[in-house]
């Protein structure tokens, strides 16, 4: 392989023209930049509620959540009781399907812009199997290495290969079943009912619709123009013949960051003249960066985030110099004044891996009073992460070779039950 750059890739990257295109006040979250607003000339947190009112979503309310509770038996994820998935579009079309006893599937993806996924992303996938679980559903996974060689410079196009298998690992040690899940890169998986699809909806969607959702300018090259079309497509069930069958009426769930609701903004327009159903959605905040919640935790930069390779020694040490807190100056006006644990980086961490609600709420009262100082927060954290990352590592290292090739195989028998019956 040549590590000559195509042509192409000297196309200004849409990250860059989106930049210059949205006035610096406002907040920008699309799906290659999340920055909080600038105020005053300080950036401020991203505004969750404000976002919920552009893009035209809806909350999950506590009702939308006991009627799941109601028709499950479940209580809700720690994400949903702590309104980190926060946002919707047409769950109750979902909870309605269950209700009917008809079937769904789960749809989610993720880019491979480098070896190893970071604690945020983990996050999409770990709600995806409990709800995989709860529901008893299918689940497709997308790695859009084609994506990430159209968007990312830097990289070749075996280098986003080589990580989209990486990834199909890493996504195997969540614990999902592979009776019921497929993984797929784009690169290898196109062609046949998925490429018929691709055509199908990029000869729906316009130049001008694509820039209006997407900010794609003249020098945006042309694969990235067409590339929506591509992640749209597995929201459609003949997408998944091995799956589906012939049928054309299962709708899909995707849970996702919110800063990828656009792609599935106009999936939404055209599903219906394909004569399919609209996918549903659930959104979920950003795992903040550890500098703070006025931007996401990012692969592309390397302190902001915790990877799922760092070694415990790496996880304190980023934690302790990089995680902004909310503490005071002094431990003496801390004891005094307390401190605040909305802008804490180690607290906010601590609500997305700590099951106990009331170990949760302690910690922050504990917080605000002065009880309990930022470097108790940041070594409970530390703790915390470590754990996680470590047993994460110890059921990677157990994924086997032929467990990888009946993930990605999509010959590979998956049976549902619900799907044969109704
Ligand atoms: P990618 O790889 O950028 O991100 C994968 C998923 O992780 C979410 N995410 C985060 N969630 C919480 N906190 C964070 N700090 C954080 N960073 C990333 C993203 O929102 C995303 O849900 N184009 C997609 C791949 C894709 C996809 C999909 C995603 C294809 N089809 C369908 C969702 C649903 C991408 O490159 O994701
Ligand atoms: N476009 C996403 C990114 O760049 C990756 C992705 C592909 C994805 N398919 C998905 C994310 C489905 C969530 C759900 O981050």
């Amino acid at each position: 392989m040549s590590n000559a750059t195509p042509a192409s890739k000297d196309a200004a990257p849409v990250e860059e023209v989106a930049n210059l295109s949205v006035s610096q006040v406002e907040q920008n979250i699309t799906p290659w930049t999340v920055e909080g607003a600038v105020v005053d000339g300080e950036q401020v947190a991203i505004d969750y509620d404000k976002l919920i009112a552009q893009f035209g979503t809806r909350k999950i309310t506590p009702e939308l959540l006991e009627r799941f509770t109601k028709l499950t038996g479940h209580e809700p994820h720690l994400y949903l009781r702590r309104n980190i998935f926060f946002s919707h579009r047409d769950f109750e079309k979902i909870l309605d399907k269950y209700e009917q006893g008809k079937p769904f599937y789960l749809y989610t993806g993720r880019g491979p812009s480098r070896g190893h996924m970071h604690v945020g992303h983990m996050m999409p996938f770990i709600f995806c199997k409990w709800l995989q679980d709860v529901f008893d559903v299918p689940l497709v996974i997308q790695l859009t290495d084609d994506e990430k060689f159209l968007f990312k410079k830097e990289l070749t196009i075996d280098q986003v290969h080589d990580y989209a298998i990486n990834t199909v690992r890493e996504i195997a040690a969540v614990g999902f079943q592979p009776e019921k899940t497929f993984i797929f890169s784009n690169m290898d998986y196109m062609g046949g009912a998925f490429y018929r699809n691709v055509l199908q909806i990029a000869n729906l969607i316009t130049f001008s619709q694509a820039k209006s959702a997407f900010g794609f300018v003249g020098e945006s090259n042309i694969g990235q123009v067409h590339f929506p079309s591509i992640q749209a497509a597995p929201a459609l069930c003949s997408t998944f013949p091995g799956i589906f069958g012939a049928r054309r009426d299962v709708p899909c769930l995707i849970p996702c960051g919110i800063d990828q609701d656009p792609y599935f903004r106009i999936t939404r327009d055209v599903t219906q003249r394909l004569k399919h159903p609209k996918p549903s959605l659930l959104h979920t905040r950003f795992l903040p960066a550890l500098q703070g919640s006025t931007s996401k935790m990012s692969s592309s930069i390397d302190s902001s985030a915790i990877f799922m390779s760092d070694t415990p020694a790496q996880i304190k040490n980023k934690i302790n110099r990089y995680a902004f807190s909310g503490g005071r100056t002094s431990l003496e006006e801390h004891r005094q004044f307390g401190g605040n644990p909305d802008v804490d980086v180690a607290y906010q961490y601590l609500t997305y891996f700590v099951e106990d609600d009331k170990e949760i709420e302690d910690l922050a009262a504990g917080y605000r009073k002065g009880e309990i100082t930022s470097g108790e927060m940041k070594a409970r954290c530390i703790k915390v992460i470590q754990e996680f990352v470590a047993g994460f590592q110890a059921r990677e290292k157990e994924i086997t070779k032929e467990q990888v090739a009946q993930f990605t195989d999509p010959n590979f028998p998956r049976v549902f039950a619900s799907l044969s019956k109704k």
